[in-house]
């Protein structure tokens, strides 16, 4: 089950999605988090943000929106406060580095650098929930490289790139933050949506647009995957809409080295622990002897 991404070693591909595992250790009276391949954190800013006021989240057809906008206390608060509770968890745990600007992304990139116990970042540069910065920068392929370029500079270990899927060439963006030294990639983040109250007449999120998550953006992200893996080297992550080991599988066939949970930890807390399972018994069901040989397989 275990798999190497990009220098980081994980002992089976399943990973807990940013923003929908709070730091983990909320989940820690339901499963045992030191099964899990990796738990990346809520996203991470340099400074505090209070993130968009409410209503932020909308229930959709196989899905949700939600237009949090990167809550979050800031880097500092997460070194002196979050990091000592998190660092002996017995995974891999990994911080969702976000930003307005690229200095602020390399920024807080750097405070993380220094937490020995964190073997990798993963850089948000796919937020559609703040005005400035986040998705901003992953719509451009020039936007993408800038950040990771900078945050190169600063950061020696593994870092993996999440993409934007509201873009119109996710290949061409993967291509760029691979040329400025990115590990791997993930993807997808949400997809920009909204939602109407037809009786009040008006938005039902407080900043009008969310970001589209759950099964309903599988079968995009599955596609986006594909494209990815077959445009760049470095490993691919993939994530959207994953709620059972069978949808797990299907993204590695795609090309995924490993996975993401998101929404669905808010349906099953435990779900991971059924995907970490599912994907064992189907290597076995195939006869297939590690999780590597299954990487690509449907190309
Ligand atoms: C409530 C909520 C908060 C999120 N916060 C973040 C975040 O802070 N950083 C980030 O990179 N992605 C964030 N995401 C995106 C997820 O990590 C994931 O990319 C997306 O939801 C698609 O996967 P899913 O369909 O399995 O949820 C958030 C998603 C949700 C639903």
């Amino acid at each position: 089950m275990s798999i190497n991404i990009g220098g980081l070693q994980l002992k089976n591909p399943v990973l807990t999605a940013s923003g929908t595992f709070g730091y983990g250790l909320e989940f820690a009276d339901f499963i045992d988090l030191s099964r899990l391949g990796g738990i990346i954190v809520k996203g991470t800013t340099l400074e505090p943000r209070q993130g968009n006021p409410p209503p932020r989240m909308a229930e959709t057809p196989q899905g949700m929106l939600n237009c949090v906008g990167l809550q979050n206390k800031g880097v500092d608060y997460f070194c002196q406060n979050i990091y000592p509770q998190v660092r002996q968890l017995g995974t891999n745990v990994l911080v969702n580095v976000s930003g307005s600007t690229v200095e602020d992304y390399a920024a807080c990139a750097a405070r993380v650098a220094a937490l020995d116990d964190i073997p990798a970042i993963e850089l948000n540069i796919s937020c559609p929930n703040v005005r400035q910065g986040g998705m901003a920068f992953g719509v451009t392929a020039q936007g993408a490289a800038s950040v990771v370029r900078a945050v190169r500079a600063v950061y020696g270990r593994t870092l993996i790139v999440k993409l934007s899927p509201n873009v119109t060439d996710i290949a061409e963006i993967a291509r760029a933050v691979e040329g400025e030294g990115a590990d791997a990639v993930s993807l997808i983040n949400t997809l920009m949506g909204m939602a109407i109250d037809a009786e009040r007449m008006k938005p039902v999120l407080s900043i009008k647009t969310g970001g589209l998550s759950g099964p309903a953006v599988k079968p995009v992200a599955l596609r986006m995957v594909w494209q990815v893996y077959e445009a760049v080297r470095i490993p691919v992550i993939g994530l959207g809409g994953i709620t059972s080991a069978t949808d797990a599988v299907e993204f590695i066939l795609a090309g995924a080295s490993a996975v993401e949970i998101g929404t669905a930890n808010f349906i099953d807390p435990t779900v991971s622990m059924k995907v970490i399972d599912g994907i064992g018994q189907y290597l076995d069901r195939h006869g297939l002897a590690s999780v590597g040989d299954l990487v690509g397989r449907a190309h």
